[in-house]
């Protein structure tokens, strides 16, 4: 089974990735610690990144996680996008003391559904969304595991469009 964990920075993909890794035995494949490894500038270099993930051609189960996986096209059987909400993603990334633009890109990012839009346009087809905002890991871990057994086509949809407006609207004042 070959599973793609992405989503934005602070969803959860690697405590959620970690987790679900143990629970049903398959190799975990960290893309940060990939580009840690090989100096990927991870900016401008995608091809460099597509390149160094060609080993997963020759693995037939794994976990990959990284919220660049959605954008090169790696082998997998499902795709999930984490999602959080923007007020909740907030907090989580002020832990990390982000600054002021790196928080409202990534914040920016989530509302307008990057991770999600590019996976359907670099994969050709639709992930499954699961919103981690109001949920232990542990629950988000059941749930991306039912899921896989289920066959589930959908998970969570959220919509944050009135966040983004209102972001927007403060913006300009
Ligand atoms: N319900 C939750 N689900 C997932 N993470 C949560 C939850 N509540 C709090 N957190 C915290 O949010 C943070 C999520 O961080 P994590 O490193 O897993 O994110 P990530 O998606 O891997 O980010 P990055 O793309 O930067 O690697 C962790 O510190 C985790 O403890
Ligand atoms: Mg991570």
């Amino acid at each position: 089974m070959r599973i793609i964990i992405t989503g934005s920075p602070g969803t959860g993909k690697s405590i959620i990735a970690k987790k679900l890794a143990k629970l049903l035995d398959l190799e975990l494949i960290d893309i940060k610690k990939i580009v840690k490894k090989k100096g990927i500038s991870t900016e401008v270099d995608i091809k460099k990144l597509a390149s160094a993930l060609k080993f997963l051609k020759k693995k037939n189960n794994y976990i990959v996680e990284g919220h660049l996986a959605c954008e090169t096209k790696l082998p997998a059987d499902y795709i999930f996008v984490l999602r959080t909400h923007p007020n909740i993603l907030k907090k989580r990334l002020k832990k990390r003391k982000y600054g002021k633009k790196k928080l409202e890109e990534n914040l920016m990012a989530e509302m307008l559904d990057y991770c999600t839009q590019r996976v359907e346009q670099v994969y050709g087809k639709k992930p499954l969304e699961l919103d981690t905002a109001n949920k232990t890991p542990e629950k988000s871990v059941l749930e991306i595991k039912n899921a896989i057994k289920q066959k589930k086509k959908k998970l969570d949809s959220v919509n944050y469009s009135k966040e983004l407006k209102n972001y927007l609207k403060l913006k300009n004042e």
